[in-house]
């Protein structure tokens, strides 16, 4: 790393508002200079610990001198409070979306029908790079950023300032005073995705599916020190408004965008004949899993922009410009093992280890296989090589195999008759195609009970993850979920444990504290009863108000409750008359752990906008857990329930929404998306 070029005295106490002045401003060009060459160019020229200390000094000149701080200083890019909602934000452009192409004869259509429309003219064309992430606009006034916002539907977006001013590659001053609207797409790096993901394992929260979907859940969050803390990106692709410069031709419109400080993908590319941009686009077809970034695609523009507008719109997208899709991804790697793994309810799953390949942004080294029959189904052999795909999951799945490859010296797989944890024998029960382990004191089922108590949906006991809750446990300090209040007692002899300190030992001991005060739903579903999941440990904790009520109730109260059918009704039943379990619940109590419901209990009759409503959430939503948005829907008075009939009255359909929106849409039930959905929150209108 070359030496820093810049020389700052520090504690220069006499400095007058005019010195001070200088130097901010001074050291201000300098920060967002070398955050230019840092996130942009990709050529640092001082060490992190050089470009923390300028930003120090800075932030120690605003603080002697608050009146000196303007919003586009390096030290704002994380400011705000948290928001209460988003505001809404009007496209004077909209923000359109692109007619698609699947194959390079639908590439040659589209260069058909350009010139077609342009009665033959050259035609020149621009190839990009279409990122996958989230399309964002940026207004800058007199080279000042002031306002960024979310496609939304095209005309109406949301404004999330705050957020994107938290994305170092978005200038907060540009080179030139210009008044520009730009738009471009906000990303999360693989590698960024992959750290954010394996942090969230750790912690017990859910994992996002794909890099598109964290960075746009990261930017529809309302604080933006949560965008802060996740790596976001940007590449610029297009102006969509532009005072005071004279552009004739897109690409001259991204050489200018360039210059004026933004980051825009160097992979473009123009082209004046349509086989050549096949072959780049082929190219990059084979390039793609070699980014850093993922790309879904390619994008085709007609650079010119009188020819642009002269082709014009159809009434969804332009004329001038077509996506290319690459097909989805699949790659081919060995089956090297069948690992198998006792979950918490007994269920033995294998799980295909492969030899690690790279696929669709991420490194995959496992695929889930369900069951047996799935093997079966597949005939898998170990050291078989399959196709494995990946469409937006995070667990990958094999497609098939391919038999041509087989060598001879595969090995058929056997699922075991025995728990591969305990050795007592697996049972199929009825009507069911997985295999059990049906011992109570298995210790695979206990390490994964634990597990699954301390998740975050369950008690959420931060800092205390799946590896510190098998640590524990296999060190003999917990033998049952409630031994955990009772670990304080032991603070000195988990300071003697592999990595625990002073400081994590007192954290982990302080959130099991705190988790006692949780609403009693928390804890109904973290004793994981079989069959009862989050939903019906809420239903039951906001019918019953008390654990003991919980206990007390009989079958026949239990069925009278709508969700709870006879199947659930007699496991609840059954689960409260063991012996150990009574015995579990009486250590949870003389702990000190609340037995009550706190949550918010809508009054029954009270007139709220979706009183009487029946909704129910499918599919996977940007900006919120299906738990939290069920819970909104709650809090303006709908009923939620868990799958559609004739009652439901409204579907909130997330991306990937499966049967249930097909089943919607069959009965012509309302559905929504999550834009209208989050409309919907904020007016309390449907
Ligand atoms: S141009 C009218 N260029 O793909 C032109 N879009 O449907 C509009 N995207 O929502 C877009 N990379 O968010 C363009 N280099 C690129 C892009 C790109 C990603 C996204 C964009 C838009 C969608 C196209």
């Amino acid at each position: 790393m070359g030496s820093a070029c810049f020389q700052i005295e520090r504690n220069e106490p006499d400095l007058d508002i005019l010195q001070a002045e200088a130097k901010i401003k001074e050291l201000r060009e300098t920060i967002e200079k070398h955050n230019r060459l840092y996130h942009v160019e990709d050529n640092p020229q001082i060490t992190d610990q050089e470009y923390d200390q300028l930003v120090r000094d800075l932030k120690s000149l605003e603080e002697r001198f608050p009146e000196l701080i303007t919003p586009d200083s390096p030290t704002q890019r994380v400011g705000g409070e948290p928001l209460p909602f988003f505001v809404k934000v009007e496209h004077k452009t909209p923000m359109l979306s692109l007619g698609n192409a699947f194959g390079a004869d639908d590439l040659r259509d589209f260069d058909r029908r350009v010139r077609q429309g342009l009665g033959n003219q050259t035609v020149r064309y621009v190839c990009e790079l279409k990122i996958d992430g989230l399309a964002v606009s940026l207004r800058y006034e007199n080279g000042l950023f002031v306002r960024g916002a979310t496609r939304g539907d095209g005309s109406v977006g949301e404004d999330i300032t705050q957020n994107l001013k938290t994305i170092r590659t978005i200038p907060l001053r540009l080179a030139r005073p210009v008044t520009i609207e730009v738009r471009g797409e906000a990303y999360m790096s693989k590698q960024a995705f992959e750290k954010l993901n394996k942090e969230r394992a750790e912690k017990g929260e859910a994992l996002f599916a794909n890099p598109r979907n964290s960075a746009a859940g990261s930017l529809r969050q309302l604080d933006p020190k949560i965008a802060a803390s996740r790596q976001l990106d940007i590449f610029v692709y297009g102006i969509g408004e532009v005072e005071g410069e004279r552009i004739e031709s897109h690409s001259e419109g991204l050489n200018t965008l360039e210059e004026l400080g933004f980051a825009v993908n160097k992979e473009r590319r123009v082209f004046d004949d349509i086989e050549e941009l096949i072959s780049f686009v082929e190219t990059w077809t084979e390039k793609r899993p070699t980014l850093p970034y993922e790309i879904d695609g390619m994008v085709i523009k007609v650079d010119s922009y009188a020819q642009q507008q002269e082709l014009g719109f159809t009434a969804k997208s332009p004329r001038w410009a077509t996506a290319y899709k690459f097909p989805a991804e699949e790659a081919v790697t060995q089956l090297i093992d069948i690992e198998l793994s006792v979950g918490r309810t007994g269920v033995v799953t294998p799980t295909a280890i492969l030899n690690p390949v790279s696929l669709a942004g991420t490194t995959v080294k496992r695929a889930s296989l369900h069951n047996e029959d799935i093997i079966r189904e597949k005939g898998l052999m170990i050291g078989d090589h399959v196709v494995v795909k990946k469409a937006g999951d995070i667990i990958p799945e094999i497609v098939n195999v391919l038999p041509e490859r087989r060598t001879g010296e595969e090995r058929p797989f056997e699922m075991p008759t025995e728990c591969p944890d305990c050795g007592s024998e697996l049972v199929r029960l009825e009507d069911e195609v997985a295999l059990r382990c049906l011992n109570t004191d298995c210790p695979a089922i206990i390490r994964e009970g634990l597990a699954h108590f301390v998740s975050r949906t369950a008690m959420n006991i931060e800092g205390l993850g799946e590896k510190v809750v098998a640590q524990l446990f296999a060190e003999g300090f917990i033998k049952s979920v409630a031994d955990l209040y009772y670990l304080h007692d032991r603070r000195e002899d988990l300071l003697k444990l592999e990595r625990m300190g002073e400081k994590s030992v007192d954290n982990m001991l302080a959130s099991i504290e705190a988790s006692k005060d949780n609403s009693v739903e928390r804890l109904i579903f973290g004793l994981g009863i079989r069959l009862v999941g989050a939903k019906a440990a809420k239903v039951l904790a906001e019918e019953f108000g008390h654990l003991d009520k919980i206990m007390e109730a009989t079958e026949e109260q239990l069925i009278q409750i709508d969700e709870i059918g006879p199947k659930m009704a007699d496991s609840i039943v059954a689960y409260f008359q063991l012996e150990q379990v009574k015995d579990l619940i009486e250590h949870f109590r003389q702990a000190g752990v609340n037995f009550e419901y706190k949550g918010l209990r809508v009054e029954a009759g009270a007139d709220l906008p979706l009183s009487g409503k029946v909704a129910v959430v499918t599919g996977t939503l940007a900006s919120m857990s299906r738990g939290e948005a069920e819970e909104k829907l709650t809090l303006l008075g709908a009923k939620v329930t868990g799958s559609v009939s004739k009652k439901t009255d409204l579907l909130v359909a997330g991306e990937k929404a499966g049967s249930k929106l097909e089943k919607a849409e069959k009965l012509g039930i309302k559905i929504m998306d999550e834009e209208a959905f989050l409309k919907l929150l904020e007016t309390g209108e449907m």
